[in-house]
C-alpha cells in the first residue's frame, strides 16, 4: 500500500436491482472495515460506491414498467442508500453513473481516446449477454452460455466504436507478472494471466446501438457508450477528473485499492488498466478480487428441508448489524469462496460474541460494581499472569495492523478475540470470587478487575473498525468517555485507562437456544419466500447461489470410470488434449482442456472418471462425448478425479 498519508478505496458500483442479499453486502463491509481501520491510523481515507445506472437491462425493466429509466431505478437507488446506512457504511462519496458530471467526464474521456487513436468505428458480431451487458466470443461461451453468470446469450451484431485493448495487451501482462501486488489474491492473477491475456486480447466494442439509455458518444448520437466503460470510469470521474475542480483527483489518485468480487476482475484488472494506459493515467495500487459467500452448503438445514435467510434488514433487524457485519469479516476466508447458512451465523454469535465477548464484559462489569461499587479500582501490583496479559495487548495493535496491510481480515479479528480470550483464562486463574473474601484478597483484586477493565477497553478500540455498534456500548459499560481512549495510540501502551464508573447495562449479545431459533430463522426464510411473487423472481439478480438439488436430479448424471488408451494434443489449442477412453469395452472420444498440467504421455493408462451421458459437443473440430472429472484448486490447478483402488472400467461413481 501506498505510504503516503492517503488512502483511496472503492467498492464496485452496484446495479440499481433492488434485491439484495448479505453476499451483495459483502464488498461494501469488507471496505467499510478497511477504510475504517485506516481512518483510525490516521489516513486521509477516501470511501466511494455508488450505482451503476446505465444499459440495456434498465432501459427493459423501465419500458415494461411503463416508467423513464430514472423512475424505474429511483426506489432501489433510495433502498441501497438507507441498505448502506442500515450496515453502517461509512462512504466518503456516493457516485451514480446518471450523475451529469459523471456523464460530462465519461464523455471527455471517449472524445479523448477518439482522439488519440485508441477508439475507432468498425462492425462488432458476438454472443452477447443482456444481464451482464457483455459481449463473449464462442470460445468464451461456457456450454453455449455466458460464462460468468450461466445464462443464455443472444447473437447480436451492431456497429460499434472499438477500444485498442490488443495494443496494451503486452503491458499488461508485464504489469500483472511482475508486481505481484497488483492482482490479489495469486489465484486471481493466475486466471487473468492464463485464461485471458496469454490467450489473446482482442478490440473492445465500446459502444452500442441497440438501446438509448446511456452516454452517447460526443461525435456520434446514436450511439451510447458501453456501460463498463462508463462505469470503471467512475473511480476517477468522482474524483473531479474531466470537470472544473478535479482537487480531489490530484489527491487521492492512484486508487489504493480497488475491491471486487471475483466475477469482475478482468474488467479491473485487464479493460480498466488499459484505459488508464490510453490515457496515460497512473495505475491503482492494488486490485483484488475476492470470494463469494455462497448460500446452501448447511447441512443441518438441508436435512430438516430448512431455507436461509439471506435478507439483510431481516437479520440485522433480529440479531444486530454487528452480528452480521462480524459473521462476513470472520467466517468468510478472504479471497476465498465462504458458506451462509443459519447455524454458523447463529453459532459465531453464541460462541464468540456472546460467550466470549459478552460474558467477559458482563462478568467484569458486575464485579467492579459488586466489589467497588461500580468505580474501576487503581492497580495496586503486578504479579504473572497480568504481565502476560499486558503484553499480549501491547503487541497486539501492531500484529492487528500486519494482518490488515495484508487484507488478512478473519485473521486479524481473530488475533483480537485472542485478547478475548486471555482476559477470560485471566478471570479463572485470578479466580476474583475467592479474591473478594479477605482484605489481602481485596488488595489484589484490585489490579485483576484493573487489568480486565483495560484489556476490554483495549478490545473494544481494536474492534472499532470491523463492528460499529459494541465498542460503544463497551465504553459506555466502562464509563470510557475520553476519545482519547479509543484511539489505536492509546492501545499500544498498557495502562491509559485512569479510574471512571461502570455501568451494568443489557447484555451485549443474545445466547440463542441453538435449535430452537433455527427453526424461527426456517419459518422467517419460508415466509420471506412466500412474501414473494413468482418463483423465478425469487433469486436475487446478484446471488452468487449453490443451488441444491434433489437425488433425482444427481441421478440423472451417469458417471463412469473409464481408461485412457490414446491421448494427443489438440492441433492449435494450448489447452486442449484429445483423449480415447474405454469405458467398459466401448470407446469414446473426450476433448478435455488439461493439456497444461498432464502430458500425453501421462495421460494414457489412467483411470479417469467420466460424465458419460453428457450431450456431445465439438470442440476445435472434434466431437467430444463426454467430460472426465478435475479438481480445481485456488491458483486455479486441474489435478485429475482418479478412483482411488483400481476398479474395472466402466465401473459406475455413485
Ligand atoms: N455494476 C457492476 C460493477 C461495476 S464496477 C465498475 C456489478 N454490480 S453488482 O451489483 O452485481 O455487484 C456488486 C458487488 O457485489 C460485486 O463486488 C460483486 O462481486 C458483489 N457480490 C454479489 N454477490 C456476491 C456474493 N454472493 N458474495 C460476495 N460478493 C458478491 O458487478
Amino acid at each position: 500500500m501506498s505510504d503516503n498519508k492517503k488512502f483511496y478505496i472503492t467498492t464496485p458500483i452496484y446495479y440499481p436491482s433492488g434485491k439484495w442479499h448479505i453476499g451483495t453486502c459483502y464488498t461494501t463491509i469488507v471496505c467499510d472495515a478497511i477504510a475504517r481501520f485506516k481512518r483510525m491510523q490516521g489516513y486521509d481515507v477516501f470511501y466511494l460506491t455508488g450505482t451503476d445506472e446505465h444499459g440495456k437491462k434498465i432501459q427493459t425493466g423501465a419500458e415494461k414498467c411503463g416508467m423513464t429509466p430514472m423512475q424505474f431505478i429511483d426506489e432501489p437507488v433510495t433502498a441501497l442508500k438507507k441498505l448502506w446506512e442500515l450496515l453502517d457504511i461509512s462512504y466518503d462519496k456516493f457516485i451514480r453513473t446518471t450523475d451529469d458530471y459523471h456523464k460530462k467526464a465519461v464523455q471527455k474521456i471517449f472524445q479523448k481516446l477518439y482522439e488519440k487513436g485508441d477508439i475507432y468505428k468498425a462492425e462488432y458480431e458476438g454472443w452477447y449477454c443482456v444481464p451482464c451487458e457483455a459481449y463473449w466470443t464462442e470460445t468464451q461461451l461456457v456450454d453455449g452460455k455466458c460464462p460468468d453468470c450461466g445464462r443464455p446469450v443472444e447473437r447480436a451484431k451492431e456497429e460499434s466504436y472499438f477500444f485498442a485493448l490488443s495494443k496494451y495487451q503486452d503491458r499488461l501482462i508485464k504489469l500483472i507478472e511482475e508486481n505481484e501486488e497488483f492482482l490479489q489474491p495469486k489465484s486471481r492473477r493466475n486466471e487473468m494471466l492464463n485464461n485471458f491475456l496469454r490467450a489473446g486480447l482482442t478490440d473492445l466494442a465500446v459502444t452500442r446501438t441497440s438501446f438509448t439509455w446511456g452516454i452517447q458518444v460526443p461525435f456520434d448520437p446514436k450511439h451510447v457508450i458501453y456501460v463498463w466503460v462508463d462505469a470503471l470510469t467512475n473511480y476517477i470521474t468522482a474524483l473531479g477528473y474531466g470537470s472544473d475542480d478535479d482537487s480531489l483527483f490530484r489527491k487521492f489518485w492512484p486508487a489504493d485499492l480497488h475491491m471486487m468480487g471475483k466475477e469482475i476482475v478482468r474488467f479491473h484488472s485487464i479493460i480498466w488498466p488499459a484505459m488508464l494506459m490510453a490515457l496515460d493515467i497512473p495505475l491503482p495500487e492494488k486490485v483484488y478480487g475476492h470470494g463469494w459467500l455462497l448460500f446452501g452448503n448447511d447441512k443441518i438445514s438441508k436435512s430438516k428441508g430448512g431455507a436461509n435467510i439471506v435478507d439483510p434488514f431481516v437479520l440485522c433487524d433480529r440479531y444486530g448489524v454487528d452480528a452480521v457485519r462480524y459473521f462476513l469479516l470472520r467466517e468468510v476466508a478472504f479471497g476465498q469462496d465462504g458458506s451462509y447458512s443459519n447455524s454458523a451465523f447463529l453459532t459465531r454469535i453464541n460462541t464468540d460474541l456472546t460467550n466470549d465477548l459478552g460474558n467477559l464484559v458482563s462478568r467484569t462489569v458486575s464485579m467492579i460494581v459488586q466489589y467497588f461499587g461500580g468505580d474501576i479500582p487503581e492497580p495496586a501490583s503486578e504479579l504473572a499472569p497480568d504481565a502476560e496479559l499486558k503484553t499480549m495487548s501491547e503487541a497486539l495493535y501492531a500484529e492487528v495492523a500486519g494482518y490488515m496491510d495484508r487484507l488478512m481480515i478473519p485473521e486479524a479479528i481473530a488475533a483480537i478475540f485472542r485478547l478475548v480470550s486471555r482476559c477470560n483464562k485471566y478471570i479463572d486463574e485470578t479466580k476474583p470470587w475467592i479474591l473478594g473474601k479477605t482484605d489481602e484478597g481485596r488488595e489484589r483484586l484490585r489490579t485483576v478487575l484493573y487489568n480486565l477493565a483495560e484489556g476490554i477497553r483495549v478490545t473494544a478500540v481494536m474492534l472499532s473498525s470491523f463492528l460499529t455498534k459494541t465498542p460503544h456500548k463497551i465504553f459506555e459499560a466502562l464509563g470510557v468517555k475520553d476519545k482519547s481512549l479509543m484511539t489505536f495510540d492509546s492501545v499500544m501502551k498498557w495502562g491509559a485507562i485512569k479510574g471512571g464508573r461502570v455501568t451494568k447495562g443489557q447484555h451485549l449479545f443474545v445466547r440463542y437456544d441453538l435449535e430452537k431459533e433455527l427453526k424461527e430463522m426456517e419459518k422467517i426464510a419460508q415466509q420471506l419466500t412466500q412474501s414473494k411473487t413468482a418463483p423465478a423472481e425469487q433469486q436475487p439478480e446478484n446471488t452468487v447461489t449453490v443451488e441444491q438439488i434433489g437425488i433425482d436430479d444427481f441421478g440423472k448424471v451417469q458417471l463412469r470410470v473409464a481408461e485412457v488408451k490414446a491421448c494427443e494434443k489438440v492441433e492449435k489449442a494450448d489447452k486442449l488434449l484429445k483423449l480415447t477412453l474405454d469405458v467398459g469395452g466401448s470407446e469414446r472420444t473426450v476433448v478435455s482442456g488439461i493439456a497444461k498440467y498432464y502430458t500425453p504421455e501421462e495421460m494414457i493408462g489412467k483411470s479417469v472418471v467420466v460424465v458419460a451421458n453428457l450431450k456431445p459437443a465439438k470442440l476445435r473440430g472434434i466431437v467430444s462425448e463426454g467430460m472426465i472429472l478435475c479438481a480445481c484448486n485456488d491458483e486455479g490447478d486441474f489435478s485429475l478425479v482418479t478412483p482411488e483402488r483400481r476398479v474395472r472400467s466402466g465401473s459406475e461413481v455413485c
